[in-house]
């Protein structure tokens, strides 16, 4: 892939506070990358912050923001610009999932889960994309989850808002690397983080065998890799590919007979 313009260039990393996001902001960094690192936890952003400036020699922005807010994306983009920072790259990572029941959970939570997954990502795609275009230089890396390929969850939108991702990522990217604007939906499965502390699941899932387990840094490290490479859809690590290939393969009776049997979540 060529580059349009001479470094240093700036990656926006959303859900930078912890996880597979933390991950990214240390890997764009060690690239070469300036980084702008978006979460809700400010406090934890500017640790981050100053240990990367310290680390890699790498400017290292702030922006506390809670993405479930409508207004956020364009909050964000209004952020940066003053600043008079060029966005590059755009790691859409910010997620986590619920593990309560469809009716039983307010519509608000389901409201707020939408916009952080699906409606905020959109919408920074939409507001980047622009400039990436005019600058005929992006590359957007938005994380979907072999979710999006597995039977369902019962009463979950989690692997619904992850296929939405994987099948939106694709159309962008068809659309925009015509223009060197590159876009990869990133699928990991199992990773180390923060996540199912959030989703109240981690008893259940510490059960699962050792083998389906990644760290957050190799699934970043894959992650930019897959973008630089132009690839549009990227699955992390042989286990996850294989077992996405399978269960793509899946008729959708068994698909539906396996969902019914799932009980890693619920036991
Ligand atoms: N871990 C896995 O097994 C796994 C597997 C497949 C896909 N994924 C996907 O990978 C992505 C990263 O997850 P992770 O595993 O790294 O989870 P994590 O460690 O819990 O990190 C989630 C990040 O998202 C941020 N976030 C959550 N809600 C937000 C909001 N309303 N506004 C702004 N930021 C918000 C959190 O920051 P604050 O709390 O500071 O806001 C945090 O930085 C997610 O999209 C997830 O669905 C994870």
């Amino acid at each position: 892939m060529t580059d349009a313009y001479e470094s240093p260039k700036t990656a926006l990393i959303t859900g930078a506070s912890a996880g597979i996001g933390l991950s990214f902001a240390h890997e764009f960094a060690e690239q070469g990358f300036d980084v702008v690192l978006v979460a809700r936890r400010e406090d934890k952003l500017n640790e981050i912050a100053a240990e990367i400036k310290a680390r890699y020699g790498a400017m290292a922005y702030v922006i506390a923001s809670d993405l479930s807010e409508a207004d956020a994306p364009q909050a964000i983009f209004d952020t940066v610009a003053a600043k008079g920072i060029q966005v590059d790259a755009l790691i859409n990572n910010a997620g986590y999932a619920i593990d309560d029941g469809f009716a039983e959970t307010t519509w608000d939570t389901h409201k707020r889960f939408i916009q952080v997954l699906n409606t905020s990502l959109v919408h920074l795609c939409h507001l980047f994309s622009e400039g990436m275009i005019e600058r005929q230089y992006g590359r957007i890396i938005n994380i979907a989850s072999v979710a999006a390929f597995s039977p369902q969850y019962k009463g979950s939108l989690y692997g619904a808002a992850k296929s939405f991702v994987l099948d939106f990522s694709q159309a962008i990217d068809m659309e925009l690397k015509g223009h060197n604007v590159f876009c990869t939906a990133l699928c990991p499965g199992f990773t180390y983080s923060e996540f199912h502390e959030v989703m109240g699941t981690r008893e259940a899932v510490n059960r699962l065998p050792k083998f389906l387990w990644m760290d957050s840094q190799t699934v970043a490290k894959e992650g930019y890799d897959a973008v630089m490479a132009g690839k549009p859809v990227y699955i992390n690590g042989l286990v996850n590919q294989g077992m996405s290939q399978v269960m793509s393969a899946l008729p959708l009776r068994v698909k539906q007979f396996l969902a019914d049997k799932q009980t890693i979540f619920t036991d």
